[in-house]
């Protein structure tokens, strides 16, 4: 039988209203005796600047947008639970995987990558896949997207890479499409792009449904146990229902007629109590084995091919129940790559070391103030006291004149939970110089790109080069089309000579590869099958 799945089975009910039995009010509580009318100076004459209540209700509205993500604007979400498949304590000590059977609260948002709020679901883009775990031991957020590779390597080239995908600034144009000068003029000059380029033309950036999209973690991360030891492990989530995509022709047609496809189908899926699930499953390894795969497991447009770290499923996850308001859920939901449990921690990928300072930050702008982590969908069901006070909207009302620790004056200090207990950073041994630049590894921009072509069958080949060749056939500028193909002539020369033919375009010279030293080939230890379950 499952173990109870947290302390508070659902902890929204605590601000939940409807408006059964209610009488209006202003948000003052007062009783509102006419809502049709303003107050007036005769019938026909000016309206009072003393009607408080016309002017509260104008007022909310004028202020009732906020800033939509500068990422991922477009995003549709659930609630739901995780359940462990087995006792996952000999790998790590997060709460989630305690016991087989254990149920922990989930919410979880989908969205696009590159479109505006209002903007359609099936155009072509990378989809989100972020998952809040409540768990009892703290908020554990699994940021995700549905391509387990990125188009860049290092945080400092993000703003460069989303600058080139958003709309032009000059024009506003593209709102959510890839076709245009600037997304290709970055890409064709970011040759680490190329894996995740081929990626997006594929089927893969064009999913049927929410329900039927995988997800990765992308990065590697680490898991540690109660004894202090680390492995890496790779996420990955994978659709009960089935991995399926639209073709182009539909995708465009289905923009056109609905453009709240996918958040219309995971709406009413749920409604229906056709409730969609996904397994979890991990890539388990270690240090050692990493330094045997022949690239950087700390780069994020390389994958582990599942043949090197085959599927560990851990647990299942289940959608089922639709959030009761889109604004008080979905949009102020505030996922953080940063937000980890004990047993959980990072690695040293630089993308994600990025990454784990951007997202609190944009959302302190996004969310107004600090304090956006006492919003209902934010808090965790887990305890929270902390000597943080004061901000915009503060909600907990701390009691007593201390609020710093050490101190004597409280009635002793609150406790540190201590290393056995607390979020504890594993404890990496590192020396090395401080300096800027890529490990060696990092500049094989081609072996996986073409790994990738390789496993498609003919029809997703030939989708991938009609992809290719429409968007192309949107870029003005001629030298991006051929610097486009001069990747792809690294890749594969029937993708590469695909395009150009269909550009009406000569083959160009393929663009420089770096030389790199082969590395020995891996071969599975002892250690990984110890790891496996
Ligand atoms: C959203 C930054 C790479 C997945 C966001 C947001 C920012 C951001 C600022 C908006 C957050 C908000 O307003 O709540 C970055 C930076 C990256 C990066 C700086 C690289 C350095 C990635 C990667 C993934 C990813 C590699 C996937 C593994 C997501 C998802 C969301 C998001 C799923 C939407 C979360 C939601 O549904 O609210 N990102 N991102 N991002 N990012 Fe990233």
């Amino acid at each position: 039988a499952p173990v109870a799945a947290s302390p508070v089975a659902d902890p929204l009910d605590r601000v939940r209203s409807d408006a059964t039995g209610q009488t209006l009010t202003t948000n003052q509580g007062v009783q509102i005796a006419d809502n049709q009318h303003s107050l007036k100076v005769g019938l026909r004459g000016p309206t009072a600047l003393e009607d408080f209540i016309l002017r509260e209700k104008i007022t909310h509205f004028d202020h009732e947008r906020i800033p939509e993500r500068v990422v991922h604007a477009r995003g549709s979400a659930a609630h739901g639970y995780f359940e462990a498949y087995q006792d996952l304590s000999k790998v790590t000590r997060a709460a989630p995987f305690a016991a087989a059977g254990k149920q922990t609260p989930v919410f979880v948002r989908f969205s696009t990558v590159a479109g505006e709020r209002g903007s359609t679901d099936t155009a072509r883009d990378v989809r989100g896949f972020a998952v809040k775990f409540y768990t009892d031991e703290g908020n554990w957020d699994l940021v995700g997207n549905n391509i387990p590779v990125f188009f860049i390597q290092d945080a400092m080239k993000f703003p460069d890479l989303v600058h080139a995908v958003k709309p032009e600034p000059n024009n506003g144009i593209p709102q959510a499409a890839s076709a245009h000068d600037t997304f290709w003029d970055f890409a064709s000059l970011s040759p680490e792009s190329v894996h995740m380029m081929l990626w997006t033309m594929s089927d893969r950036a064009i999913p049927r449904s929410y329900r039927m999209m995988q997800g990765f973690g992308v990065h590697s991360y680490r898991m540690v146990n109660a004894e202090g030891e680390s492995v890496f492990v790779k996420f990955h989530w994978t659709p009960v229902a089935g991995t399926h995509s639209l073709v182009w022709d539909e995708a465009v047609k289905i923009s056109g007629a609905d453009p709240d496809f996918h958040r219309r189908d995971l709406w009413e899926s749920i409604e229906a109590g056709a409730f969609p699930e996904w397994e979890l499953a991990l890539q388990i390894f270690t240090e050692e084995q990493a330094a045997g795969f022949g690239f950087d497991i700390l780069d994020s447009t390389k994958l582990i091919p599942e043949e090197l770290v085959p599927l560990t499923p851990v647990g299942k996850m289940v959608l089922n129940r639709n959030p009761d308001n889109f604004f008080a859920e979905t949009e102020q939901v505030a996922f953080c790559v940063a937000h980890v449990v004990p047993g959980i921690d990072f690695s040293n990928d630089p993308l994600l070391q990025g990454r784990i300072h951007s997202y609190l930050d944009t959302q302190i702008t996004r969310l107004g103030g600090v304090n956006f982590h006492e919003i209902p969908i934010n808090s965790p069901v887990a305890p929270v006291y902390n000597n943080q006070r004061d901000g915009h909207h503060r909600q907990a009302i701390h009691r007593g004149r201390v609020a710093y620790e050490p101190n004597s004056l409280a009635g002793g200090s609150p406790a540190q939970a201590g290393y056995r207990r607390g979020f504890t950073t594993f404890p990496e041994h590192i020396v090395e110089d401080k300096v800027r630049g890529k490990a060696e590894l990092f500049a094989d921009h081609y072996s996986q790109a073409r790994l990738f072509w390789q496993s498609q069958t003919t029809p997703e080949k030939q989708h991938i080069v009609k992809a290719f060749r429409f968007e192309l056939s949107r870029v003005q500028t001629l030298a991006v089309r051929e610097r486009v193909v001069s990747l792809l002539m690294n890749v594969a020369d029937e993708l590469a000579q695909g395009v150009a033919g269909g550009l009406g375009m000569p083959l160009p010279e393929a663009a420089p590869v770096l030389a790199l030293q082969p590395l020995p080939s891996y071969e599975p230890s002892p250690a990984l099958s110890l790891m496996n379950f």
